[in-house]
This record gives C-alpha cells, sequence and structure tokens, in this order.
C-alpha cells in the first residue's frame, strides 16, 4: 500500500509544477479502483458497505482499473434481460476511487476534476467531504476540490455512480464512461466553460469574432488587472499557427469572491471559413492578469461560418444551400459499450462520412465531447440534442423524474460547453415528448428561451412525432426550427409537408425531418432465419418508412433541409422487431464448435418469435460492428451522386434456391441499369420521378454471375458483379492500419472475411473464428453484426456472421514489443496480421 502511494506522489509531483499563469490540465483517467454493489452481473445482489467515500476505506482489495470504463459491457449478455437495453447487466452501485497526492507549493491554487460524463447519479466526495455530483449521466460536470485537498499527502476521490435509478430505452452503459480531467489553476481564471466566441460578421475580406470572457476571482480581496486575446490559425493537428488578431490589454476589476463578464471584438483579415470540405478553424487565446502577473491562458477553438434555416430553401452554410444528410446515432460503440474512444468514435464518423452523410444528431442526449472535437475537423454538421423527455416520463426513473430540479443547469452545460463549435448548429431540447400535444404548457417555448439565454447564434428545436398534429397545432411556433419525426412515412406520404410549409402563420417557418425511415435489416440475410430482418430494405416498423418515401418528399418539397436517418450504425438495445423479452434460451458460449453452434441455430429457430435473443438494434445502416449493410448503397447513390456506384443484392449463394424467384435491386448514382445474369440480359430500368432503386422482382436464381453496368445521362457510369462462389477454405484480414499508438487508447480494427480457393469473399460463410496475440497488446473485443449473437464482446472466438467478423486490438501503453495477431478457424488457412507501435 505504502508503496503505491508513494508511487502515486511521485508521479502527481512530476506533473504538479506549480509555476505561476500556466493552468495546468491533467489526465485523471488512470489508476483507479472500483468495485461493484448492488445488482451484479449474474443478477445476485450485494450489499453495499456504509461510508466508502470515507478517507480511511480499505480499497486495496478493489478492482484497479483505467477509465473510461463501461462496466456493463463487460457482460455477460442475459437472456433474462431487457432487450431494449441490450440484455446487459448495466443496473448496479458503483464505486471509484483514486488517490492522488498535491504539492504543499500549490496551496494557493485552485482544484477541479472534470467529468465528461458518469452513469449515473454521480456523487463525487474529496477525502470524505461530498463535493458535488450529477444525476444525467450525459452531462459533463466540474467539481471543486480546493476545500477539501491535503497538501503533501494521500488525497481520494471517491465516486458513487447508481444505475439502478436510471431509466432509458435503449443501452446507456453504466460508468465513468468518458474522460476525467485534473485542472489546477491561480485563484483569478477564466470560468469553466467561460469563453464564448460569435461570429457576427463574415465577409471575404475580413470577419469579426465578438470573444465573451467570464473571469472567476475566487480571492477574498479585490483584485484589479487585466486580460487580453489572441487569435491564431489552427491546423487539423490542433498546432497552433499564425497569429491573426490580438486585443490591447483590457482592464478587468474585480471583488472579492466575485466573477465578470466583458467581450471584445476582433477583425480578422482574409479569414479562412469552416464549411464540410474545409475545417478551417482558428483559435482564442484569453491570457489574464492578476496586477500584471499572468494568471491564465484558455485555449478556444472555433471557426468562421454562417448558419441560416430558410422557409423554402432549406438550410444554408455560408449562403449555400446544403441538404442535410444527416443520421441519428446513439453514443455506444458497439463492441466497446459506452466507454469512450476517440479512435473508435472517428472510425465511425469516417465510415458515415464514406457514403455521403453530413450530418449527425446525437439522438437522444448530450454526446461525448470528443464528438464535437472530431465533427469540427472531418466536416459534418451537428444537432446537439439534450432529452428524450421533458415532464412527462417513458421510463421509469427516466429524465422525467430530474426535470424540474435540473434541467436549466443540464441545458446550460450542453450549450456553454458546446457552444463554440462550428459543427454545432441547432440546439435539440427533445425528442418526441407527450407536452407537444399541449402547446398550453408551453414547456417548448421555456426551453428555447432557456437555450437562448446561453446561445442566441443557433436555432433551438426538438424532434416532434405525430407531426400532422404537433407541426399544426402551436407547438411548433414554440421553437425555432420544426423538426419532424417520420413525417413524410405516416402522414399521408409527401404532402403533409406542404401542408406544414403552406399553412398561414408558417411563413417564416424552417423544417426538417429529424427522424426517418427506421428501416430494418441483418446485414447479408436475404431469407432470414429467426429473429432476423432481410436486407431488402423493404421492412419498416408500423411508425417509420422506407429511404425511398422521405427520399421522394425532399424531392418534392426542397423547402425542407433534409432529414436524418434513423440510425446511421446499428446499436446495444432496442432490437424492433424482436423487443420481446420473455426467451429463456441459454447464453451462446464463446468455445461452442461449430456443430454445437449448428444446434443452437436449430434451437433458436424452434422458439417463439416472441422469445427473441436480439440484443442490438437493426436499423443501421452500417451493422454494429461497423459493417456497411445494402442500404449504406441506396443512401450513398442519393447523398454522393457524383460519386459512380452501383452494387446488387442480394448476393449470389443460394444452392437451394435454383429455379426460384429471387429478386434483385440495383442502388446506383446512375440513372439507367442493366442486369445481366450468365451475361444475359435481364432488361435495362429507368429511374422514373420519385424511385430510388433499381428492382428486377423475379429473377431466376441459377448460379454464376449477376452483372449491373450503370449509365449516367446516356454515359456508362459504374459496372459491378457479383459471383457464386465457392466453398470457403481460407481466412482474409485487412487491419485498418499498420502502426498503433502505444498510449492505451489507439485502436486497429481488423476485418477478417473467409475467401474461397479463388479468393472470393464467401457471404455465408460463419465458422467459428479465434483469434490469440502475440507482443505487446490485448485483443479488446471481437464483433460480427450479428444482432441476435449472446456471446461476449472481450470473448476472442465468435462465429462470423455472413461471411465477416471483426477484432479490434490495442497496445498496452508504453509497449513497443510488435502485435503479431492470428486468426485461426478449424480447416481453414489461417490469417496473420502484424502490428508495429
Ligand atoms: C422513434 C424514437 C427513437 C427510436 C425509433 C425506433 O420513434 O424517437 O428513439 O425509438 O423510434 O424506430
Amino acid at each position: 500500500m505504502k508503496q503505491i502511494i508513494f508511487f502515486a506522489i511521485a508521479c502527481l509531483d512530476l506533473l504538479g509544477l506549480s509555476a505561476w499563469g500556466q493552468r495546468e490540465v491533467s489526465n485523471f483517467d488512470r489508476d483507479w479502483r472500483f468495485a461493484r454493489f448492488g445488482l451484479q452481473a449474474d443478477g445476485a445482489r450485494l450489499p453495499e458497505p456504509d461510508s466508502l467515500e470515507a478517507y480511511g476505506t480499505d480499497d486495496t482489495g478493489w478492482r484497479k482499473l483505467d477509465v473510461p470504463h463501461d462496466w456493463a459491457i463487460e457482460g455477460p449478455f442475459r437472456i433474462d434481460l431487457e432487450g431494449f437495453t441490450g440484455k446487459l447487466p448495466w443496473k448496479g452501485i458503483g464505486w471509484y476511487r483514486k488517490h492522488f497526492t498535491v504539492s504543499v507549493k500549490d496551496k494557493k491554487k485552485r482544484f477541479y476534476l472534470d467529468f465528461d460524463g458518469a452513469m449515473a447519479n454521480a456523487e463525487v466526495w474529496l477525502n470524505g467531504q461530498k463535493v458535488g455530483g450529477r444525476p444525467f449521466g450525459y452531462s459533463s460536470f466540474r467539481v471543486d476540490l480546493t476545500p477539501y485537498v491535503r497538501f503533501g499527502e494521500d488525497n481520494v476521490v471517491a465516486v458513487r455512480l447508481n444505475t439502478e435509478k436510471f431509466g432509458a430505452r435503449w443501452y446507456p452503459g453504466a460508468g465513468i464512461y468518458r474522460h476525467v480531467r485534473l485542472v489546477k489553476t491561480e485563484p483569478v481564471h477564466v470560468a469553466h466553460w467561460g469563453v464564448f466566441v460569435t461570429t457576427p460578421e463574415i465577409t471575404d475580406d475580413y470577419a469579426m469574432a465578438s470573444v465573451s470572457v467570464e473571469i472567476d476571482n475566487n480571492r477574498q480581496q479585490a483584485v484589479a488587472g487585466h486580460y487580453t486575446v489572441d487569435i491564431y490559425e489552427l491546423d487539423a493537428h490542433d498546432v497552433i499557427g499564425k497569429r491573426v488578431a490580438s486585443t490591447s490589454k483590457r482592464p478587468i476589476a474585480l471583488n472579492a469572491a466575485s466573477t465578470v463578464v466583458d467581450s471584445v471584438s476582433l477583425r480578422v483579415e482574409s479569414p479562412k471559413i469552416w464549411d464540410l470540405e474545409h475545417t478551417n478553424r482558428y483559435m482564442a487565446c484569453v491570457s489574464v492578469y492578476d496586477k500584471n502577473k499572468l494568471a491564465d491562458v484558455y485555449e478556444t477553438p472555433f471557426g468562421f461560418r454562417t448558419i441560416q434555416f430558410t422557409h423554402d430553401n432549406g438550410f444554408l452554410l455560408n449562403g449555400k444551400r446544403v441538404p442535410i444528410n444527416g443520421t441519428c446515432n446513439h453514443h455506444d460503440l458497439g463492441a466497446l459499450g459506452a466507454a469512450v474512444n476517440r479512435v473508435a468514435l472517428e472510425r465511425q464518423l469516417r465510415i458515415l462520412k464514406s457514403f455521403g452523410c453530413n450530418a449527425l444528431r446525437t439522438s437522444h442526449n448530450p454526446p461525448a465531447p470528443e464528438l464535437l472535437e472530431l465533427a469540427d475537423k472531418m466536416g459534418l454538421l451537428v444537432m446537439d440534442e439534450l432529452f428524450d423527455c421533458w415532464t412527462v416520463g417513458k421510463q421509469e426513473n427516466d429524465y422525467s423524474t430530474l426535470f424540474e430540479k435540473w434541467h436549466e443547469k443540464d441545458i446550460e452545460m450542453l450549450v456553454c460547453r458546446d457552444r463554440n463549435h462550428p459543427s454545432v448548429i441547432m440546439w435539440s431540447t427533445g425528442n418526441e415528448v407527450y407536452e407537444q400535444y399541449k402547446p398550453e404548457t408551453g414547456v417548448a417555448r421555456h426551453l428555447t428561451e432557456v437555450v437562448h439565454r446561453f446561445d442566441t447564434t443557433r436555432p433551438a428545436t426538438f424532434g416532434a412525432s405525430y407531426p400532422s398534429k404537433s407541426a399544426m397545432n402551436g407547438t411548433e411556433l414554440q421553437v425555432d426550427v420544426h423538426g419532424m419525426n417520420y413525417a413524410a412515412g405516416v402522414y399521408g406520404g409527401p404532402d403533409f409537408y406542404g401542408e406544414f410549409l403552406n399553412k398561414k402563420g408558417h411563413e417564416h417557418l424552417s423544417g426538417y425531418s429529424s427522424e426517418s425511415s427506421s428501416t430494418m435489416s441483418s446485414r447479408g440475410e436475404y431469407f432470414p432465419r429467426k429473429f432476423h430482418v432481410d436486407s431488402y430494405d423493404l421492412t419498416e416498423p408500423g411508425w417509420g418508412g422506407l429511404p425511398d418515401w422521405e427520399f421522394a418528399a425532399l424531392d418534392k418539397y426542397p423547402g425542407i433541409c433534409g432529414e436524418f436517418v434513423w440510425t446511421g450504425f446499428d446499436y446495444l438495445g432496442e432490437p424492433t422487431p424482436f423487443n420481446s423479452d420473455a426467451s429463456v434460451l441459454l447464453n451462446h458460449s464463446a468455445a461452442m464448435t461449430e456443430e454445437e453452434l449448428q444446434k443452437q441455430r436449430e434451437e433458436l429457430v424452434r422458439i417463439e418469435r416472441n422469445r427473441p435473443t436480439s440484443r442490438s438494434s437493426y436499423f443501421g445502416i452500417v451493422d454494429l460492428a461497423g459493417f456497411p449493410k445494402d442500404r449504406y448503397y441506396l443512401y450513398k447513390s442519393r447523398w454522393m451522386p457524383d460519386t459512380p456506384m452501383v452494387h446488387i443484392l442480394p448476393h449470389w449463394n443460394f444452392p437451394d434456391r435454383v429455379g426460384e424467384v429471387t429478386p434483385v435491386f440495383v442502388y446506383s448514382s446512375g440513372d439507367v441499369v442493366e442486369l445481366f445474369l450468365n451475361g444475359k440480359s435481364l432488361g435495362k430500368k429507368e429511374r422514373k420521378p420519385y424511385e430510388y432503386r433499381f428492382r428486377w422482382d423475379s429473377v431466376v436464381y441459377e448460379p454464376g454471375e449477376l452483372k449491373a453496368i450503370a449509365y449516367k445521362q446516356g454515359r456508362k457510369w459504374a459496372e459491378t458483379f457479383v459471383r457464386t462462389t465457392g466453398q470457403a477454405v481460407a481466412l482474409k484480414a485487412v487491419a485498418d492500419k499498420k502502426r498503433i499508438k502505444a498510449d492505451g487508447e489507439d485502436l486497429v480494427f481488423v476485418t477478417v472475411s473467409l475467401v474461397d480457393r479463388e479468393g472470393r469473399a464467401v457471404p455465408t460463410a460463419e465458422p467459428v473464428i479465434s483469434c490469440s496475440l502475440t507482443g505487446d497488446g490485448e485483443i479488446v473485443a471481437t464483433d460480427n453484426g450479428d444482432p441476435t449473437c449472446l456471446i461476449t464482446f472481450s470473448e476472442p472466438t465468435r462465429p462470423a456472421f455472413n461471411g465477416l467478423f471483426l477484432a479490434i486490438v490495442k497496445a498496452k501503453r508504453g509497449g513497443h514489443k510488435p502485435i503479431r495477431l492470428t486468426i485461426e478457424s478449424k480447416d481453414l488457412e489461417k490469417a496473420v496480421v502484424d502490428i508495429t507501435m
């Protein structure tokens, strides 16, 4: 124990430089100790001892770990648990404790802990004294440690989380699942999220940046000083470049223990504009002086861009119409659960961008701050969302129980945290809230007003369900821009939009589809097995609508700004249409042989439709593992019309369907497609107005080759084929990069396919695959995109699903021995992936 404390002291002394004037922000993620009480993973209950926050609590036997940590993703999946939260044991009471020291030289400083999010009902103590907390698990929050810091001694932060009293409609995760930082400042410093940069004037020649600065004086005496602001260029790697503007000294006079707000305008010549292709950013650097000593330097990235939501020309970015081709996404990272990881998040956003998605809706909660940073850098628009309900709940213990006391603080948190990001274009206060039917409650208006207390440069909105009512009953006048869920598909087709736009009193209103489609499919399934949905992209729940319906509505009413499809990625939980949880089937075992697995499958087929093993959604355009479904190409054909592309579905491996009708669909950015089966033309089809796919519904299956040639404006545009393959004989592995940083965060994603003797991917092969690794790395998780697979994600063994398998590899922090990942399956030639540091 002594040794551990000594080590902690040594580490923090390294961090704890006591130089005047430099705010220090240190990573506080490492070396926590964790214990779980209340509900356990197996459903048993472990009584929670009293006073675990006490300074002297013996935590030596607790599990050591780093955060971000999601205790629930560790599983196991339990068939008796609810499908809508992913059949994972997320409910429980988690305690985290972390020891650290602070140098006696820092006695006059302030110490804060910043939590990006802790799920849920966080309570935080320092040395046994309560310092704060936050019930809403998605909110970022700060606690002030200063009054209770023990200088030169062991300090203990204790965090208690309770997810048993948290309601969710999807998988929320559990634990300190986002980053934590220790912030050390002088007593006079920029307040938390205390800089707000707006850009009131942007021309080709110059732009004005208005910088509002909030400064705290924690001294018990008045302070006279000044601050300055400098603006620098900022590159894609966050490296500060040329200084482009600066202020002279701005005097400040602060009373004892008070806060002052001041603002200043700066002129930037020939500004580089932020847009989706050129993600130019700047850094506003605020320096605060206490008398004449530099007390704080605070940096805020921002961008110059304008946004407008119009009534009849949609959304304008920098004056140009940009259709919102967006997707809604929950916050989980698939097999990694809710624990945020920048590399995994970046991969998700890269995949979304690869089919033309240009906007994200953070349904239905505040995202990790990394999402906004990545969106700024990668060129994505963000609808930054707060809540899934207001005063009327949807689940026991959901936000309705917190609304009254917390909604203003949570709105302030989100808006002040995120308002400098050029990617953020709207603030969404909610989703499908019951108050939408009762405009007289005025809740929507109130929330719009609260948002505008902190930012008037972006509209407030929310996603309304049943827009045929709520877009017409006056609720739409209580927001700045009206979001409508499933407006095209459910409420009489495209004409509804016309009604909305043409209604008297709506002349100033702008609308968009805040949620669309909800089409369901399992990747690679065409004549689906039990608990799967076919991938012809024709299945939607009663409240949804096919992608094509939304496209038609948007084409008919270009005044509408665009859509956010439900969803970009499959997510944990809400496995519609298999939401029932009555099954008692045992969990799959990772050690299963092919034969045993086959037996399990047969058993699955025998059980009733109301006994599903499904634990993740079918809504994604991309599956949980990040593999594109067919719909990926349907959206790509629309969202990247200038990129030559043609895609055929299904695959052509149906030995049992010889002579049977097997529909063939083609998605293409071309306007005419000709389909060939074994060299024989099945005819040319031309895309008619309001048609978005090319269909050959009565193709009679014969093995061989299907070929599609697409034309655009009379010219050949793209060509593709699918061929019947032989049996799988080998594994083929492709890593998304060959080098990994040994920083404990970087990840390599390895996609494994099964190939036949000629190297062609076999789309139906599902052998059990095992991974093993040598060198300084670990296999963090595996996945296959199968929403019914109940093997814990950390297992290195699982079957492929429709020909694909994913392994996620991490390097040990500080490691240097190259990693070799070996991927094997019985009777198949293995694959090897080498990764260096
Ligand atoms: C919507 C809801 C989403 C999700 C979706 C599934 O009505 O807003 O959160 O549940 O349905 O189709």
